[in-house]
């Protein structure tokens, strides 16, 4: 082939191609910042000692800790997503902006998230998302040195061509608490904990409903397989019926719902049971 075609061609591809890689970054980042921010969190942060420990059970019950890291200085995430120095942050940040990053996705640039839970949190009560804060507040700052990594092409391309999203796109899924504690006690407190903790896993509203499709958390329906014992059993020692070890929730029990007192697993367990009979009350009457 003739030199001068050679070269044009190749001046043609990394010419294209460097307008693609443009096209992508461009388009991934409108997305980043195409959420509003929420109207700012004006509730007191409380700095007394029942806060504090209210705020350090929510931040091992609701998994903080598995990312930001035990004692949550922050840590690299599947090789691409880095879990900030949450003291640190919490130091230098106001309280609306920790409260824009942990219910709604959005971080202290303003910039949507992509990894960061948030649709899991979006039901947390302003008076735990206080204490959260003020736990954080009083936890010691520690430097920590945290690689920065940029987020893979293939997550911008997904974005870029809206087959992906950040975490900001999906909040407004997460079905509203239906239960009144006044009314409903314990199912009520149960509720809560169970959409604010277990539906990062196990669907928006606990029934494998995803909005990926590469999760393998099955519907808590399973729980009907479950006696209380068990269950227990299963959220204390991570051990689920018949002894089995499983590939995740085991560690994710041992890790997060070892901490829940009795009571929130009596809770958990009323909920859920709950649930399950009015799924099975809408079954047999045909409703969707
Ligand atoms: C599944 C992992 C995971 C869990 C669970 C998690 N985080 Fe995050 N968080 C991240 C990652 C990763 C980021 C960085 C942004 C991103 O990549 O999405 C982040 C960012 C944040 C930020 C915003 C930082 C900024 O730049 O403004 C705050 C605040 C935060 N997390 C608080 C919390 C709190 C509080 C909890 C528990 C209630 C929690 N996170 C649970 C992974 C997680
Ligand atoms: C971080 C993800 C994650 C969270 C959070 C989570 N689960 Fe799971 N859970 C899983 C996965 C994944 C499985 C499927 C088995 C496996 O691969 O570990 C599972 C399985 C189960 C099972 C079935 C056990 C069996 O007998 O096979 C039950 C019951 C269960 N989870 C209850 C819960 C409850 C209740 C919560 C909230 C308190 C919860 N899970 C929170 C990921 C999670």
């Amino acid at each position: 082939m003739n030199r001068r075609i050679i070269g044009l061609s190749l001046v043609f591809m990394f010419g294209g191609s460097a307008l693609l890689v443009t096209w992508v970054y461009l388009s991934s980042e409108n997305h980043f910042h195409s959420f509003a921010l929420p109207p700012p969190f004006t509730f007191e942060i409380p700095n007394d000692n029942a806060a504090i420990t209210r705020g350090d059970h929510l931040t091992r019950t609701r998994g903080c800790r598995g990312c930001h890291g035990e004692d949550l200085t922050g840590q690299l995430m599947w090789e691409f997503a880095v879990a900030p120095n949450l003291p640190e942050l919490a130091r230098n940040q106001s309280a609306a902006t920790l409260e824009a990053a942990i219910r709604h996705g959005i971080d202290h640039n303003g910039r949507a998230m992509y990894s960061m839970p948030s649709y899991n949190f979006v039901r947390l009560r302003d008076a735990d998302i206080a204490d959260i804060i003020a736990y954080l507040r009083s936890q010691p700052v520690m430097q920590v040195e945290l690689p920065g990594t940029p987020l893979p092409w293939s997550i911008r391309w997904d974005i870029a061509l809206g087959t992906d999203f950040a975490i900001a796109a999906i909040i407004e899924l997460v079905p509203a608490l239906k239960r009144d504690e006044l009314t409903d006690g314990g199912i009520a407190r149960g509720e809560y904990i169970a959409m604010t903790t277990c539906n990062e896993c196990h669907g928006l509203s606990l029934h494998a409903d995803t909005p990926w499709d590469d999760e393998t958390a099955p519907s808590l329906i399973i729980v009907s397989a479950y006696d209380f014992e068990n269950f227990k059993t299963l959220m204390r020692t991570g051990v689920a019926l018949g002894g089995r070890e499983l590939e995740m929730m085991s560690g994710v029990a041992r890790s997060r719902f070892a901490y829940f007192t009795d009571q929130e697993i009596i809770d958990l367990y009323a909920f859920l049971k709950d649930m399950i009979a009015r799924d099975n009350e809408k079954l047999s009457s045909g409703q969707p």
